[in-house]
C-alpha cells in the first residue's frame, strides 16, 4: 500500500514516480514458503517458535485473569496485526500501541481492533490532522489517549470539536521511570479536573509504566488518596510491562496491564525478569561466516540484525543457544563477535554452523526485519510482514 507523504504542501505517496519522490524497481526478495526446514533457511532471519508464543500468550492472559486485571497487550514487540488477534482472540482486552502510525497500521488490518489505547503524548498540527482523520475513517474504533499536561489536552480536545468524536483521556503518570507523566499525585488530580472541563473530553484513569513495584504502589497508593480526599470516585489505574507482571497486584487499585515483550521473551525478561530462555520465542538464526582464531567466531548477524542495546545487562548483546557460555561480546553493521573460549576446540562451531540468538530485547530486533517467519517442529508455518516496521510518527 503507497503510504501517504507531504511535500511542498503537496499530498503525494511513497512511488507514485511523480518526481517528488521518483519510483525505482525495487527487487522483491524471495521468501520462505510454509512447510521449508527452518534449519534450511537463508540467514540472518527472525524465527518465532510457534508453540512458545502461543504457550506465552496462553500464560499472560491466564495470570492477568486470575488477579482480575484487563490484558491489554502492547503491540511494539512484534508490530503485527495477525499476532495481536491471536492475543485478543485468547482474551486480550483491546491493544495497546505507542505511535498513531501503529494505530492505523492495525485498524487497517480489518481483523477488528475495536479497542485501541495509545498512551503517548499527541501533539502539533500535522499530528492533530491525522488524529482527526484517523478518527473520522473509523467511526467503529474507540481510540483512548493519555496526556501528562493542559497542553497536550486541549489539542486533544480540538479534535473532538472537529470530528464530533468524544475521546476517553488517562493521565501519564512518571511514577519513577523518570520518563514522562506528571511526577505528583495531586498534579494527575489537577489534570483529571482538566479533562473533564475541556469539550468533548472525558477523564480515563491513570497510566503508568515503571520499571519497579515500590515506587509505583507508593505513588497509586497517594494518588487514591488524592483523588478520595477531593470526593472523587478511584480512578482506573493502567499499569505496563513484562518484568512488572511479577508486581503489579500489589498496586492498589489497579485493573488493567500493558503488557508487550511477553509474547516473545527476550535475554532482559530472562535476567531481569525471572523468566526462562525456554520461555524465548523469538531468535535470530545466524551463520557462522569465519572462525579467524581459536576462540573467536564471526556471525552473519550483526547490528542491523540483532539490536545493539545493552539493557542495563553485563554488557553482553545476546544469548547464543546452543552455546550458554559463549560471549557474544560485539556488533558491528553486518557481523557478531562472539567468544568460545569456555568451549573445548573440540566443542566450538564450525565455518557454516548456524545458530541461534536470543537478543536483548526483541522488539527493536523485529522492528529490523520486513517479515519474520513463525515456525512449528522445524518447519516454516508462516512468514508475517512486520506491518507497522518503521512507523515512527
Ligand atoms: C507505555 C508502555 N506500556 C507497556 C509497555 C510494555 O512493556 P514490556 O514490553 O516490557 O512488556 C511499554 C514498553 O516499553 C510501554 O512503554
Amino acid at each position: 500500500m503507497a503510504a501517504a507523504v507531504g511535500h511542498a504542501g503537496k499530498r503525494t505517496a511513497i512511488g507514485t514516480g511523480n518526481g517528488v519522490w521518483p519510483s525505482i524497481r525495487v527487487e522483491p526478495e524471495t521468501l520462505p514458503a510454509p512447510g521449508d526446514a527452518v534449519e534450511d533457511l537463508e540467514t540472518p532471519v527472525l524465527v518465532v517458535d510457534l508453540d512458545r508464543m502461543e504457550a506465552n500468550i496462553r500464560f499472560v492472559q491466564a495470570y492477568c485473569e486470575r488477579l482480575g486485571v484487563r490484558n491489554r497487550i502492547h503491540i511494539k514487540t512484534h508490530k503485527i496485526p495477525q499476532i495481536a488477534a491471536r492475543q485478543v482472540a485468547a482474551g486480550a482486552a483491546g491493544i495497546t500501541v505507542q505511535k498513531l502510525g501503529e494505530a492505523e497500521v492495525f485498524a487497517a488490518s480489518g481483523l477488528g481492533f475495536e479497542d485501541i489505547f495509545l498512551p503517548y503524548n499527541l501533539l502539533g498540527a500535522a499530528k492533530l490532522r491525522r488524529l482527526c482523520a484517523f478518527l473520522e475513517r473509523y467511526p467503529g474504533i474507540e481510540l483512548s489517549l493519555t496526556c501528562d499536561s493542559a497542553v497536550v489536552a486541549e489539542g486533544l480536545s480540538t479534535v473532538t470539536r472537529k470530528t464530533g468524536r468524544n475521546l476517553k483521556v488517562w493521565v501519564e503518570c512518571d511514577a519513577g521511570l523518570g520518563r514522562a507523566g506528571v511526577t505528583q499525585p495531586r498534579q494527575a488530580l489537577d489534570l483529571a479536573g482538566i479533562i473533564e472541563q475541556l469539550p468533548g473530553l472525558t477523564f480515563g484513569g491513570l497510566m503508568s509504566f515503571t520499571a519497579d513495584a515500590e515506587p509505583s504502589v507508593a505513588f497509586m497508593t497517594a494518588a487514591l488518596a488524592v483523588f478520595r480526599g477531593a470526593g472523587r470516585p478511584a480512578p482506573e489505574v493502567t499499569m505496563g510491562g513484562t518484568r512488572q507482571l511479577r508486581w503489579v497486584e500489589q498496586v492498589p487499585g489497579v485493573t488493567e496491564h500493558r503488557p508487550g515483550t511477553y509474547v516473545f521473551h527476550d535475554r532482559q525478561t530472562v535476567l531481569q525478569g525471572g523468566w526462562s530462555f525456554d520461555d524465548c520465542a523469538g531468535t535470530v538464526r545466524t551463520t557462522v561466516v569465519s572462525r579467524p582464531t581459536a576462540e573467536r567466531g564471526i556471525l552473519d548477524a550483526g547490528s542491523k540484525a540483532i539490536t545493539p542495546e545493552t539493557m542495563g545487562l553485563d554488557g553482553l548483546l545476546g544469548h547464543i543457544v546452543e552455546y550458554p557460555e559463549a560471549r557474544l561480546y560485539r556488533l558491528s553493521e553486518e557481523h557478531g563477535y562472539a567468544d568460545f573460549s569456555a568451549y573445548l576446540e573440540s566443542e566450538r562451531p564450525q565455518v557454516g554452523d548456524v545458530l541461534a540468538v536470543v537478543p536483548n530485547h526483541i522488539c527493536t530486533t523485529v522492528n529490523m526485519y520486513d517479515w519474520i517467519v513463525g515456525a512449528r517442529n522445524g518447519h516454516v508455518e508462516v512468514v508475517w510482514p512486520v506491518a507497522a516496521r518503521g512507523r515512527v510518527r
